[in-house]
């Protein structure tokens, strides 16, 4: 697939963003990774370990609906295990939002304390919100955000344009300046953006990227997936992916005239299929997986 074309115009725009984050980490207490539940490594940003340094961190595994539960399960256990307070999130439906303010102030206990013990009866907590485009950052804020936006003006050294929300009286949200990016020079990367469509079809070979998702499918054998095109559980090992893509268009009635069949259209609504979650509820990436 096609990365090109991304990569080129994002170093001055990498350097812009990475310079306004920095700026905008000293106006905050801690940051909320959003992620996407389904492919927690992909949808990571590769610097931001490095950008926020020491603030603490809490990771929102959003669109939980659409990812396996026990995947999810073992993801917020992974993060456990690495002192990062992980929380399942649909900022669709907008369940397990209703946890995001008692994980700020599970992060945050110790500085809280210090504050109240100090006299301050109710600290306000700052978070900045980040995430690489489609994890669902403006799905995020729209739900949880009490009013569209805080005073921007009261604040002193605050870069104009910052977007700040008020979650709470004791909890406020700045969105990311600038736009963050992920890791596109990995190609695993790439194509688990592109399955769940972070990254537009117009830049990838579709009928490829339906193939690679076909491999994938072929090994975890979801059973709605096989439900949906009445496939043999047992004859999926030997089929080549590329007929297994003929076989389902063969099978939704996707004919090109002269009777061959229509491989681009089945790519398209197999994408599409996956990307609702009408394939099953299905985590492409695991915990302790092959990726870095
Ligand atoms: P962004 O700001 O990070 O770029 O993401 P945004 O909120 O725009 O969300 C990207 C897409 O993901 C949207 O779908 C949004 O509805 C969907 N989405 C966000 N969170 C969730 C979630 O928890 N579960 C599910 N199932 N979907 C989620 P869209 O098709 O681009 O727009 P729309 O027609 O749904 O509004």
């Amino acid at each position: 697939m096609s990365e090109t074309q991304n990569i080129q115009w994002f170093p001055g725009h990498m350097t812009k963003t990475k310079r306004q984050i920095q700026a905008s980490l000293k106006l905050v207490d801690a940051v909320a990774e959003i992620l996407d539940a389904r492919i927690p490594v992909s949808s990571r940003n590769p610097d931001l370990r490095n950008l926020i340094q020491n603030k603490p961190k809490i990771v929102l595994l959003n669109k939980c609906d659409m990812a396996n539960k026990t995947a999810t399960k073992m993801w917020i256990d992974y993060y456990f295990k690495q002192g990062i307070k992980a929380i399942a999130v649909d900022c669709k439906s907008g369940r397990g939002l209703n946890k995001f303010s008692s994980a700020v102030n599970e992060v945050m206990s110790e500085k809280i304390n210090r504050l109240r013990a100090k006299g301050m009866k109710n600290p306000t907590m700052r978070i900045m919100i980040v995430g690489i485009p489609n994890v669902g950052k403006s799905s995020f804020i729209n739900k949880i955000a009490k009013q569209n936006r805080a005073k921007v003006e009261d604040r002193p050294g605050v870069t104009r344009g910052n977007q700040w929300f008020t979650i709470s009286k004791s909890l406020e949200m700045l969105d990311t300046p600038g736009v963050l990016w992920p890791k596109f020079d990995d190609q695993t990367v790439g194509e688990h953006l592109a399955f769940t469509g972070a990254v537009k079809d117009q830049v990838v070979d579709i009928e490829l990227l339906a193939v690679r998702l076909l491999d994938f499918l072929k090994k975890i054998k979801p059973d709605d997936f096989i439900e949906r095109f009445k496939l043999d559980e047992t004859d999926l090992d030997e089929i080549d992916s590329y007929e297994l893509l003929k076989i389902i268009a063969k099978k939704r009635g996707m004919l090109i005239s002269g009777g061959e069949v229509n491989t681009e259209r089945a790519a398209v609504m197999l994408l599409d299929e996956f990307r609702a979650a009408k394939l099953g509820r299905i985590t492409v990436e695991m915990p302790y997986g092959e990726l870095k």
